[in-house]
């Protein structure tokens, strides 16, 4: 247990950083789209990517072979030096603590390029010591680079450890940003079956009860949410610290219906995004991670119904009341919040009337 004042957590770190938010940024960041730092080719399409995602990430880790781990860094600088970014946000995954790459990955990042990211991605974490480290690292760094805003840090959850330390991983910094889930890495080190990169596995299921009348005729069986428990678990640790969850990659690139199916049971939990891996997972979870039109238009219905926002009433034979208003004023502040930089959503939306 900490001793640390609550009033110490937001005095910087080292002599020159700059001092701790005390607000995460809570602007669009419905797809968080990778791109491999190292590939050329890659790299030039950030420009025209940058238009039309809310956050693109630079990838130094996993996906990116041992030998290119410096190329991938370079293009990380590279990348960060020449790009206008605009008002999309600009992240980075590092390598991970542990490894040969992650110290070197920080430094780098911070003190050639800091002042243009937004936000680092921490893979595997395992405890909040892990976010101490990088925390007062940060600071140390900034302080040397003169950079006069926190660069704020996202942790990826993808190990046992990690999920049994959620909470304190969550309330460990208040440059705490947000968490995504890692179904591959979290997999494989908690030895579960399967073989894949998120989504559903066609062997977890629950089936039928044998018909009474005749034990031979054929059980249906229901496939199962592998992940319903990590992510629901992931998004109460996030809220309770004032963060964001995310729900991570989805592999399978050519099965875009169970990949919308994946984002969309992140969403509904709470999710505020996902990764994209594809350019054609973009417009997936832009779709998902938007409140419906129609959504929004009933949403607001209530709101204007429920006057000062306390009391019941009936709309359309259903119970209203100080609780339901609150769920629609989630979905209509994040409709407001996402139109507020895109015209067309604002449009269907009708805000701009
Ligand atoms: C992501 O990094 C994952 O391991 O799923
Ligand atoms: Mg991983």
């Amino acid at each position: 247990m900490s001793t640390k004042s609550p009033k110490d957590f937001f005095k910087p770190l080292a002599v020159g950083a700059p001092a701790p938010v005390t607000e995460i940024p809570m602007g669009p960041s419905r797809m968080i789209h990778f791109f491999p730092a190292h590939n050329a080719k890659m790299r030039s399409k950030v420009p025209d990517m940058a238009t039309k995602v809310d956050v693109l990430l630079a990838n130094l880790e996993d996906g990116v072979p041992a030998d290119d781990k410096e190329a991938a860094r370079a293009g990380l600088l590279d990348v960060g030096r020449s790009v206008d970014f605009g008002t999309t946000q600009f992240w980075t995954r590092v390598n991970s603590l542990d490894s040969p790459w992650g110290l070197d990955d920080l430094v780098a990042s911070v003190t050639e390029i800091g002042a243009a990211l937004d936000v680092i991605m921490i893979p595997k974490v395992e405890g909040p010591e892990d976010i101490h480290y990088v925390d007062r690292l940060l600071a140390q760094l900034e302080a040397k680079a003169g950079l006069t805003t926190p660069i704020l840090i996202h942790a990826i959850l993808e190990t046992a450890r990690g999920v049994a330390n959620v909470e304190a991983i969550c309330g460990a910094s208040p440059r705490m940003q947000g968490l995504s889930l890692g179904p591959a890495d979290l997999a494989a080190n908690r030895r579960m079956k399967t073989t894949r990169v998120g989504g559903g596995h066609p062997d977890y299921v629950v089936r039928d009860d044998p018909n009474p009348d005749d034990e031979s005729a054929p059980r249906a069986t229901y496939q199962q949410d592998l992940w319903h428990y990590t992510i629901a678990r992931m998004v109460d640790a996030c809220v309770m610290h004032g963060i964001l969850p995310y729900y991570g990659p989805f592999g399978d690139i050519s099965d875009g219906e169970a990949c919308e199916d994946q984002f969309r049971n992140a969403y509904l939990l709470g999710c505020v995004g996902a990764w994209s891996l594809h350019p054609a997972q973009i417009d997936i979870a832009k779709r998902v991670f938007s409140p419906h039109p129609d959504a929004v238009a009933q949403a607001q219905r209530v709101i204007d119904a429920m006057g000062d926002g306390t009391g019941a009433i009936m709309l359309d034979g259903k119970m209203e009341d100080d609780a339901s208003v609150k769920q629609c004023r989630v979905v209509v502040e994040l409709a407001r919040s996402l139109a507020a930089r895109d015209p067309e959503l604002a449009g269907a939306y009708g805000f701009n009337a």
